[in-house]
């Protein structure tokens, strides 16, 4: 038995929904602003994973690299303009492939492997719910199962900004304002999601990264797979 449940879970996507939702205890998240830090974690933690042996481990991340993922990028880095509407639609769609499809998220964790992904449906339902409002990527997002563990790497936008100031070229969403508006919105969802059965921790992103990786590896350990080990 994989999964457990939670209905407060989905009042808080949409308030509109009256069915049970999905928690997968073995399946950990990373979420956070741009330049948070999230994909060099789960890079580090990867490596310790992989030095520690056991368990099996997926990582993986969204957007995927799968054909609905590159249509993504190309909206992402301005080579393909997309509405911001159009955009809910093909996260959620790129997510359902990833939980649902061939090598998914599903595949692995029925095979009592521990997976871990770099953002998921709360990056949509902060990035989009700011472009879009909250609705339409509740509502797309309402029949996903959720993880187990969310970790939320929390860094100043302005820091966070500054980390990436050399790279080539910046994102669409990867200016000041906007994740002044994203730091927010973390903060204020994530509240009534640990409130569901999610097991939600902040993590201060601006100590080394090092140091989040140390706390990012005593988080992980405490999920149930390292239980049963
Ligand atoms: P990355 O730069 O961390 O790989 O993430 C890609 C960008 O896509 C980042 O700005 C967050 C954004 N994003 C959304 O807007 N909605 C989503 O559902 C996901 C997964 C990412």
């Amino acid at each position: 038995m994989f999964y457990g449940f939670s209905l407060c879970f989905l009042h808080f996507y949409a308030r509109v929904f009256t069915v049970n939702m999905e928690i997968i205890p073995n399946f950990a998240v990373f979420e956070g602003g741009d330049g948070s830090g999230t994909t060099t974690q789960l890079s580090l933690l990867s490596e310790r994973l992989k030095k520690a042996g056991k368990p099996c481990f997926f990582p993986t991340f969204e957007p995927t690299n799968g054909q609905i993922g590159k249509i993504i990028r190309a909206a992402l880095t301005k080579s393909a303009p997309i509405t911001p509407q159009t955009l809910a639609f093909l996260f959620s769609a790129d997510r359902n492939e990833h939980i649902y499809g061939q090598d998914g998220i599903l595949e692995h964790i029925n095979r009592d492997e521990l997976v871990v992904s770099d953002r998921y449906i709360m990056s949509s339902l902060v990035y989009q719910g700011i472009e879009c409002g909250d609705e339409l990527p509740a509502s797309l997002n309402s029949r996903f199962p959720a993880p187990g563990t969310l970790i939320f790497l929390d860094l100043e936008p302005e820091t966070a900004l500054e980390r990436m100031k050399n790279r080539e070229s910046l994102e669409i969403y990867e200016y000041l304002d906007f994740q002044i508006k994203v730091r927010e919105k973390y903060k204020s969802l994530l509240e009534t999601y640990a409130d569901c059965g999610v097991r939600v921790e902040t993590v201060d992103a601006s100590q080394t990264v090092e140091e989040v990786a140390d706390k990012v590896w005593s988080i992980i350990r405490q999920m149930p797979i390292f239980k049963a080990q």
